[in-house]
């Protein structure tokens, strides 16, 4: 029996994803935007594979059930989300899914709006399974299109929250919008928005775009950003989308790639201040069912 026992010690010591450790840094990224459809998703496969390249743990969390994002670009389709957790139905390790990237994913459920009608019983058991998040070094939620409370549930229980525009005046008019809510509705919550400029043509164009965005939401909404990076429009991108092939994988060499790697550097140059991110994640989570 002891033998047993020791067997399978070493062997969750040895699985690369080990729920039985304890609490670590884990930084929580929320890719958003205020338009659909400008690439949040392909960014947030993308940098999520990229951080699994470093060596780093990831769990990429796909917010938008809805259309099934990641399991489009990956070609996966998982039996099981996150409501099958919040109604007790299967535990959080049933859940997260391996996929050929060296990253796990987990399909989320509309928003966690479900987490204020639980009974104390459930609610005790989705935090506690929720906590087993922090066994990652990076979480990655990407959000689905349009502005809806359960986007802003993730916009401000993360660590970071990745604003991706592109530079059509309709969506950086919607990114303006995003700006304002977080600097209305979410001002006690201290959301760090960093914007990334995707399908440009030069740095030059993006610099502009952000430098102008900052200068414009300090000004009205007396609100700070910051310009994380930008990726170049290019077919490697929508070919990647085709082939179900996260383009990283697909064409490592390629400009878009080479944006993303260069995004990734760009976040892991600023220290995760949160020693407890997830458990502060989580009860953001529920001070905003309130
Ligand atoms: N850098 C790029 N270069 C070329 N095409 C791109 C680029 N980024 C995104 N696209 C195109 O835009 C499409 C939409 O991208 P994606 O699905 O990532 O956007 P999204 O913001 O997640 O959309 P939604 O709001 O619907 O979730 C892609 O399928 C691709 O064709
Ligand atoms: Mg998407």
């Amino acid at each position: 029996m002891e033998d047993q026992a020791a067997q399978l010690r070493a062997m969750a010591r040895e699985s690369s994803f080990d729920f039985g450790r304890n609490a670590k840094k884990t930084r929580i990224i929320t890719v958003t935007s205020g338009k659909g459809g400008v690439g949040k998703t392909n960014v947030s496969v993308n940098m999520a594979i990229a951080y699994a390249q470093m060596g780093k743990k990831v769990i990429l969390i796909d917010a938008d059930l809805g259309m099934a994002n990641i399991n489009v670009i990956l070609n996966m389709q998982p039996k099981f989300n996150l409501y099958h957790v919040i109604t007790h139905q299967k535990t959080m390790a049933e859940i997260v899914y391996k996929t050929d990237y060296g990253i796990r994913i987990v399909a989320g459920a509309n928003g966690f709006s479900r987490i204020a009608n639980l009974s104390d019983e459930d609610r005790d058991f989705f935090i506690s399974e929720l906590k087993l998040l922090s066994t990652a070094d990076i979480i990655i939620i990407d959000t689905s299109a349009g502005i809806s409370e359960s986007v802003l549930d993730f916009v401000a229980a993360a660590d970071e929250v990745v604003l991706v525009s592109t530079p059509e005046p309709t969506a950086i008019t919607d990114a303006y919008g995003m700006i304002k809510i977080v600097s209305t509705e979410l001002e006690e919550y201290d959301v760090n928005i960093k914007m990334v400029v995707n399908r440009v043509n030069s740095a030059a164009e993006a610099k502009r775009i952000a430098d102008r965005m900052s200068t414009i939401v300090a000004q009205f909404l007396n609100y700070k950003i910051e310009y994380l990076g930008y990726i170049y429009d290019d077919p490697v991108v929508s070919h990647a989308v085709i082939r179900q092939k996260p383009f990283l994988v697909s064409s490592p060499q390629s400009k878009p790639s080479l944006c993303i790697k260069h995004l990734v550097n760009r976040i892991e140059k600023i220290e995760v201040e949160n020693d407890d991110s997830v458990g502060n994640f989580i009860q953001k989570l529920i001070r905003r069912q309130k």
